[in-house]
């Protein structure tokens, strides 16, 4: 069977977990395949709450698992969400990645450092170490979780390594926080808990596939925070879009049929960076506490804005996008007019296109369609409404779902009505 692929269209906190979670029903395996503990990824059932960092969304269906190579994996974040998920009575079948570079303390020291010395060029990253650890898988000074197990080739690159970041935090007048000799305990210890769960992913994700089984990858973050294709440099250090979903696996382009775009119903963003949509009165509020849109990994308030059609096409075009999975549609009933924007104004010229460069980004001011708005359901009514179908959908939301299909010329073929698994709508 082919592979299917799940990306985020926007900034990031689409609602991927949801979705994921949602098609895991139907997939013998789940993966993911890049960004680290930078992501949290929320799915509730029945009520009740799971939050992942690490671990892909299908883990709660006690799905095989896979954290392919393209992840930088924090040692301790992840036991502590399997011990976690095993606490509630999840069993975890995890393959995790010999070839998944692994997040040392002190990438989270200098992340820290370096987030602060960026100034306004700063993404305002999660402190989570995600860029100095793959920085260090691209300048080749990286350790990988296949290394953990292997002392004598992990002593070699601590005894190279490690120098080089104490000087290089000396010069930002900080301290590794560790000796060579802890880091080499830290490094062992954590190679000793998590070896029962390494193996070579991409042997097992394609065997699984050449057996025919359904191969479900999960990306973290969100197209507009790709390295190549986000807005540099105000995005990630990964490539959450959809070829990252090959190069993060070892699984082959030739072997991915499907790429799953989700896009939320508005747009939202955690960190710095231009956001032309970005609403600044206190309807911004009203979304945000409506839509609980507060970093799950940092706790920070996400900026809010209207839905930007220029953005998610430009997604629909670098992932291949087959089809939208479009969220929160319940969280903006109750506006009497909903916005979306459709071009942008740069300088007296219309844009249809988004911009590489940040600074002309910044300068771009959204060109929105209104379209009437949709009435507010309590939670269990929208859940109710999922379970009707799609027709049962009030018609002015239907109408704004067809608008974003015909912009985008892409379908809208799952629609989320509220954060339970219940209410989601598969249309066929
Ligand atoms: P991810 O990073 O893309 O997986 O998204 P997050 O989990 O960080 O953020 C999405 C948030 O919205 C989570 O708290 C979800 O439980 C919640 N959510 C997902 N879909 C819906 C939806 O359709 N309606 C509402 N109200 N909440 C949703
Ligand atoms: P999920 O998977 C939203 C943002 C950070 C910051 C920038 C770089 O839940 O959608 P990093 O720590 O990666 O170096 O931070 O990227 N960011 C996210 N924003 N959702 C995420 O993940 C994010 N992961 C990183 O806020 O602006
Ligand atoms: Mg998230």
């Amino acid at each position: 069977m082919p592979a299917q692929v799940v990306v985020g269209t926007q900034f990031g906190d689409e609602g991927k977990g949801k979705i994921v979670d949602r098609l895991a029903d139907r997939s013998d395996v789940v993966a993911r395949f890049n960004g680290g503990a930078n992501a949290g990824h929320t799915v509730v059932v029945g009520g009740e709450r799971f939050a992942f960092r690490l671990l892909p969304s299908g883990a709660i269906r006690g799905r095989q698992v896979a954290i392919g190579n393209g992840v930088v994996v924090d040692p301790d974040q992840l036991l502590s969400e399997i011990s976690l998920l095993e606490k509630r009575g999840i069993e975890v079948k995890l393959w995790l990645s010999d070839r998944a570079h692994v997040v040392l303390p002190y990438h989270k020291v200098l992340d820290g450092a370096e987030r602060a010395l960026k100034g306004r060029l700063s993404s305002g990253s999660t402190k989570r170490g995600i860029g100095p650890c793959y920085g260090d898988k691209v300048m080749r000074t990286g350790i990988r979780v296949g290394d953990l197990l292997d002392k004598s080739l992990l002593a070699e690159k601590i005894e190279t390594y490690f120098p080089l970041k104490e000087r290089l935090l000396k010069s930002y007048g900080l301290d590794v926080g560790t000796t060579k000799e802890e880091l080499l305990e830290w490094c062992l210890n954590s190679g000793s808990r998590l070896s029962r769960y390494v193996v070579d992913t991409s042997l097992l994700l394609n065997k699984a596939l050449d057996q025919g089984k359904n191969v479900l990858l999960e990306g973290a973050q969100g197209t507009h925070l790709d390295i190549d294709h986000g807005l540099y440099p105000y995005g990630t250090s990964s490539n959450p879009t959809a070829g990252g979903a090959c190069t993060g696996t070892g699984i082959p382009p030739t072997k991915i049929d499907q790429v799953i775009g989700v896009v939320k119903a508005y747009t939202s963003r955690v960190g710095e960076g231009p956001f032309p949509t970005e609403i600044h009165d206190d309807l911004a509020d009203w979304i945000r506490e409506k839509g609980g849109e507060y970093g799950t990994v940092t706790r920070r308030p996400r900026r809010c804005g209207w839905l930007d059609l220029v953005m998610v096409k430009y997604s629909v075009r670098v992932n291949g996008v087959s089809s939208l999975a479009m969220t929160k549609m319940d969280v903006l009933g109750g506006l009497r007019k909903v916005k979306v924007c459709i071009a942008y104004e740069f300088q007296g010229d219309r844009l249809e296109e988004f911009p590489s460069n940040p600074r002309i980004l910044a300068e771009c001011r959204p060109i929105l369609e209104e379209l009437p708005g949709w009435e507010d359901l309590p939670p269990a009514k929208w859940i109710e409404t999922a379970k009707a179908g799609y027709e049962s959908i009030p018609k002015n939301a239907r109408s704004y779902i067809e608008y974003v299909e015909e912009y985008t010329g892409v379908p809208v073929s799952i629609v989320s009505l509220g954060a339970d698994r219940e209410a989601t709508i598969e249309r066929t």
